[in-house]
């Protein structure tokens, strides 16, 4: 896989500009600042960003939540992955990867059982990076995003 010059640590409100500006440039779902930051305030821990050679070049901002398991339907302390991306310049050199792992450990130390996602059934790229992450596609979410395309909703234990 190459050399690893990169880091993931947790975010810092210092962040705030660089992660707002990966959102904005990778997905077509966009959140104001203060969204970021209220995920950061709550779940410290698991809001990650990934720097490399100082430069900061991704992130998973994830959440815990307490609802129904989407493995067994009783109640269950669950991981939200709510938004992930890498810039373009630096794919396909793990760093999605290293941001999920960290991301699903950390949401275990947490006291998390199980971690989902939604995803648009044509994200191929995030779908293969799921799937080769351990998660599985449990149903379609129809017309989940605000152009009506649809979600697969991914799930996996953890
Ligand atoms: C999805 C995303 C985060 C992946 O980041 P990444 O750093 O490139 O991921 P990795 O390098 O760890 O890739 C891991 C695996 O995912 C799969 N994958 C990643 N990109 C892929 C692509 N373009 N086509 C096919 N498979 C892909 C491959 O199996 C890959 O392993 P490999 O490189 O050994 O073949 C990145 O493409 C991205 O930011 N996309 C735009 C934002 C987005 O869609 N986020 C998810 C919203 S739900």
């Amino acid at each position: 896989m190459g050399q690893q010059n990169y880091i993931i640590r947790e975010f810092k409100p210092d962040d705030l500009e660089a992660v707002v500006n990966i959102n904005r440039i990778c997905l077509p779902e966009n959140y104001p600042p203060s969204f970021f930051l209220e995920h950061h305030y709550e779940n410290p821990k698991i809001f990650l960003i990934a720097e490399y050679d100082g430069k900061i070049v991704g992130y998973n901002m994830c959440r815990l939540e307490y609802g129904i398991s989407n493995i067994d339907g009783k109640l269950a302390r669950k991981g939200h992955i709510i938004s992930i991306a890498v810039m373009f310049e630096y794919r396909r050199r793990g760093i999605g990867s290293k941001l999920i792992e960290e991301g699903l450990k950390r949401l275990k130390e947490c006291g998390a059982t199980e971690v989902y996602l939604e995803v648009r059934i044509t994200n191929y790229p995030a779908i293969a990076l799921y799937r080769k992450m351990g998660f599985r596609a449990i149903k379609i979410i129809e017309g989940y995003y605000r152009d009506g395309e649809s979600a697969y909703l991914m799930v996996r234990e953890l």
